[in-house]
C-alpha cells in the first residue's frame, strides 16, 4: 500500500503539482488579459449559450467588458479563449491572418466543407485561390454580367408569393438560386432545388455542436455532402467535356476548369471549393434579407423612404424593366438601410483564431496556440462608436457618414487576407431584392417573431408575413 501511495506521489502527484506551477508561473509571467475561466472542462460554455439565446444582443460580452475590459479571457468550447471588442486588436488579428494568426475549424466542420474549401486553406494557395474568387464577384463582373441575372431571378421567385410567405425560407431559395447560376450557371429547375433539399442537411450539421459524432443530425449531414459532392462532381466532368469541345462559359466553375499556368485543380479540389462557395453565402445573405425586411418593419419611417426612392426608380422605368448598375448606384437611401441592417444583425457576430506565437498585445500576452475571438457584434453595438449603438437608425449613415467612420470599426465582411469575397455581391442582391419587395408588396408580419443569436442569427419563425401586391407606380 505504501508503496503505492509513495510511487503516485512521486510519479503522478509530484509532477502535476510542478506542471501546474510552471503553468501558473508562465501565465503570471505572460500576463494574460483579465477573466475567468469558469468551471473545469465546460469553463463558460453554458453561459455563453444561454445568454445568446435571450434577445439582448451582447449580455455575455456585456458583463465581462465591464468587468475586465475590452480584452478578456474566459474558456469556451473546451478551450481557454481571449475576446477581443477592440477595433485595434480587431484589425491587429485580422491584418497578421497568416503570420500570427491563423483560423482553426474543428475536425467535425472540416469534414463538412471538405479539405479544399477556401475558408481551410493556408498560404499561398490560399492567396491565389482568394484573389480568384474576388475576381469572379468584383464590382465589374456584377455590373456587367451577374446584375441581370440577380434581377431576373428575384423577380422571377417574387411572382410566386401571394398570402403567407416564409420570408426566410423565400431568402434562401433565392439565395442558392443566385449562387447556382453563378457558380455554374443553372438556372432554377427540379435539379438544383433537390439538391437544395440535400445541402440544407449539410448546413445543419454545421450547428450541431458540441459533440458531433453522436448527433444523428450530423451524420445524416455527413450523408447529404456525399450526395452533393457526387451531383456537383458529375457537373465538372460534364463541363470539363464542353470545355475541350471548345464551349467557353462565363462564370466561376469556368474559371476552376480552365488551368492556367499555376496547373490546373482536380475534380475534388472543384467540387471542395464550389461547396464551400454555396455555404459562405448561404445562410448570410438570406438572413441580411429577412431581418433588413424585419427592421424596416419595426421602423415605418424608414419604410417609407426606401419605397419612395425605389418608387422612383421605377417610375424612369418601363413594366418589367431589368435594374441597371446606374440604378444600383443610385438607391442612396438604400445603401444606408445595407449598413444599418449588417450593423445591427451582426450575421457573423466575429471570428475565432489561434495564435501561432505568443503575442503581445495591449501590454497583455496570449500565449502561442490559444485561441482568440475577434468580436465584430461587441465593436458594432458599442455606445462608443455608435451613438444609440442598439436602435435601428438607417439615417446615421446619411451625407457620407459611414466613410468617415474608422475602417476597424464597422467590419461586417472581416479584412485583412480573408475579407469576404462576396462583400459587394451580397450588398446588391440585398439592395435589388428590397428594391422589388418593396415596388410590388405591402405586407404585415404574421404573428410575434423575435430575434435569437444562438448558434446563428436569425429569427425563430423565420419571419411570416402576410403580403398583398400592389397597383404598379404611375410612370409619369
Ligand atoms: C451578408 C452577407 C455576408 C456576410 C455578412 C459575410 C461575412 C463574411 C465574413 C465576416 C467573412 C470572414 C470570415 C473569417 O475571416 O474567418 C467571410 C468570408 C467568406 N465569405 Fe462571406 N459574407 C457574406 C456573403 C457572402 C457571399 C454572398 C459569398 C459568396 C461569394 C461569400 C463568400 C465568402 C467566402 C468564400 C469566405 C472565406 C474567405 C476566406 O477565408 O478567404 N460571403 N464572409
Ligand atoms: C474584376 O475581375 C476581372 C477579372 O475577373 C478583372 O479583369 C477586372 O479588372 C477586375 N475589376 C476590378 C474593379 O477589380
Ligand atoms: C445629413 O444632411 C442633411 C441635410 O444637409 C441633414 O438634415 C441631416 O441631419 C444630416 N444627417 C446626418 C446623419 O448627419
Ligand atoms: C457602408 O459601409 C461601407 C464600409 O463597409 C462604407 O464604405 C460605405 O460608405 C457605407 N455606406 C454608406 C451609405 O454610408
Amino acid at each position: 500500500m505504501a508503496v503505492i501511495s509513495l510511487y503516485l506521489v512521486f510519479f503522478v502527484v509530484l509532477p502535476a503539482i510542478v506542471l501546474i506551477a510552471h503553468w501558473s508561473s508562465r501565465c503570471r509571467r505572460l500576463r494574460l488579459p483579465p477573466g475567468s475561466l469558469g468551471l473545469p472542462f465546460v469553463g463558460e460554455t453554458l453561459q455563453l449559450i444561454s445568454a445568446y439565446k435571450t434577445e439582448n444582443p451582447e449580455p455575455f460580452i456585456d458583463e465581462r467588458v465591464s468587468r475586465f475590459g475590452s480584452l478578456f479571457t474566459t474558456h469556451v468550447f473546451g478551450e481557454p479563449t481571449v475576446f477581443s471588442v477592440d477595433p485595434e486588436t480587431n484589425r491587429f488579428i485580422m491584418q497578421n491572418e497568416g503570420k500570427l494568426f491563423e483560423c482553426s475549424y474543428p475536425g467535425s466542420i472540416s469534414n463538412l466543407l471538405g479539405k479544399h474549401s477556401l475558408l481551410l486553406m493556408k498560404g499561398s494557395l490560399h492567396k491565389r485561390m482568394h484573389s480568384l474568387t474576388m475576381s469572379f464577384a468584383n464590382s465589374s463582373i456584377i455590373r456587367d454580367h451577374l446584375l441581370v441575372d440577380i434581377d431576373r431571378l428575384i423577380r422571377l421567385n417574387l411572382d410566386s408569393w401571394s398570402d403567407r410567405v416564409l420570408l426566410m425560407e423565400e431568402a434562401k431559395k433565392i439565395t442558392f438560386e443566385l449562387t447556382m447560376k453563378q457558380l455554374m450557371s443553372f438556372d432554377p429547375c427540379e435539379w438544383t432545388e433537390s439538391l437544395r433539399k440535400e445541402y440544407v442537411l449539410v448546413i445543419e450539421g454545421f450547428f450541431s455542436v458540441p459533440l458531433p459524432i453522436f448527433s444523428p443530425t450530423y451524420r445524416r449531414a455527413i450523408k447529404a455532402r456525399t450526395k452533393v459532392a457526387e451531383a456537383l462532381s458529375l457537373v465538372v466532368k460534364q463541363r470539363r467535356k464542353e470545355s475541350e469541345l471548345g464551349e467557353k462559359r462565363k462564370d466561376m466553375l469556368a474559371a476552376l476548369v480552365a488551368s492556367d499556368d499555376h496547373g490546373s485543380f482536380s475534380d475534388e479540389e472543384i467540387v471542395d471549393f464550389l461547396v464551400a462557395l454555396l455555404v459562405a453565402g448561404y445562410e448570410t445573405t438570406s438572413t441580411s434579407m429577412t431581418l433588413a425586411v424585419k427592421f424596416l418593419t419595426e421602423t415605418p419611417l424608414a419604410l417609407a423612404q426606401i419605397t419612395e426612392e425605389h418608387e422612383q426608380i421605377r417610375a424612369k422605368k418601363g413594366e418589367g424593366e431589368a435594374l441597371e448598375w446606374s440604378d444600383y448606384k443610385s438607391m442612396a437611401f438604400t445603401q444606408c438601410v445595407v449598413n444599418e441592417t449588417l450593423r445591427i444583425a451582426n450575421i457573423i457576430g466575429g471570428i475565432f483564431r489561434r495564435t501561432m506565437t505568443d503575442i503581445n498585445v495591449k501590454g497583455y500576452t496570449i500565449p502561442k496556440g490559444w485561441k482568440v475571438f475577434a468580436s465584430f457584434r461587441g465593436v458594432h453595438l458599442d455606445h462608443e462608436y455608435f451613438k444609440d449603438a442598439r436602435t435601428f437608425n438607417p439615417w446615421r449613415w446619411q451625407n457620407n457618414s459611414g466613410a468617415a467612420c474608422p475602417a476597424n470599426v464597422f467590419t461586417p465582411f472581416g479584412g485583412g487576407q480573408r475579407l469576404c469575397p462576396g462583400y459587394e455581391l451580397a450588398r446588391v442582391e440585398l439592395s435589388v431584392f428590397l428594391h422589388h419587395l418593396v415596388t410590388r408588396f405591402s405586407w404585415t408580419p404574421a404573428g410575434e417573431d423575435k430575434l435569437v443569436f444562438f448558434p446563428t442569427t436569425r429569427t425563430q419563425k423565420r419571419y411570416p408575413i402576410n403580403v398583398q401586391r400592389r397597383d404598379r407606380v404611375q410612370t409619369m
